[in-house]
């Protein structure tokens, strides 16, 4: 098994995270994409199936504590949730969610216990679930280009309505007390805002590429 070795994708919703770390985690030998997002989803889109929007905290813990993950699929308590993951009503409420401490603390476990080469995106990747990661990068774009990047991927909503449904959610990632979104001290912050996908994409291979070539891990071990 190779050895682990971690590049971290944070930033808010919609700078290109998903992209760009499943098209680095394609391009580079042995490396495996981790959508930590999607975790938070799955255990979201588990409480609206079994009709708890409004449960207590203890039952959302329990909700992500039943998590797994199987290959491509997302499972809670055995049950597949993967094809619910990005309807409109769990992106609202992902962020209440997620922001309950016995949520992250079953999710961040779950995600540290995947090994070898990671490419994993989220919010507090960098920051918390691997502080000790070889390569950090903070992707950033400005709200009106997350937004016009949205409406044109998936047109259900106007570039005006994402731009809301971002602003509110960003405010409630980067505002909750346990693990929010920020950038590592360490972190590169790469504004995507007049970048092409190729030319981030590009400029993160390269960075793990130098980073592999010299060997080891991160300065911060
Ligand atoms: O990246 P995404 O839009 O799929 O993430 C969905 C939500 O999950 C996001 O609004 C906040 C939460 N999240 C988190 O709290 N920590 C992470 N590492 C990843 C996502």
């Amino acid at each position: 098994m190779s050895e682990d070795f971690v590049v971290a994708i944070d930033g808010p919703a919609g700078a290109g995270k998903s992209t760009v770390a499943r098209r680095v985690a394609e391009r580079l030998e042995g490396f495996r994409y981790l959508d930590t997002g999607a975790m938070y989803r799955a255990v979201t889109a588990y409480l609206l199936r079994i009709d708890k929007g409004n449960a207590s905290e203890e039952e959302m813990g329990r909700a992500a504590e039943g998590l797994s993950l199987e290959g491509e699929r997302l499972l809670v308590h055995g049950m597949d949730v993967t094809g619910d993951i990005r309807s409109a009503a769990v992106t609202a409420d992902v962020s209440r969610v997620s922001a309950v401490p016995r949520v992250r603390r079953a999710v961040q476990g779950k995600q540290r216990a995947v090994r070898g080469r990671l490419v994993a995106e989220g919010r507090d990747i960098g920051s918390v679930v691997f502080p000790q990661a070889a390569v950090k990068v903070y992707l950033d774009a400005a709200l009106d280009e997350r937004a016009r990047r949205r409406h044109k991927q998936v047109p259900e909503f106007s570039a005006d309505e994402y731009k809301g449904q971002l602003e509110r959610r960003d405010r409630l990632d980067s505002t909750r007390e346990d693990s929010p979104l920020v950038k590592a001290e360490d972190a590169l912050l790469i504004d995507t805002t007049n970048l092409t996908i190729e030319q981030v994409v590009g400029r993160v291979e390269a960075l793990v590429r130098e980073r592999l070539r010299r060997g080891g891990r991160s300065a911060a071990e």
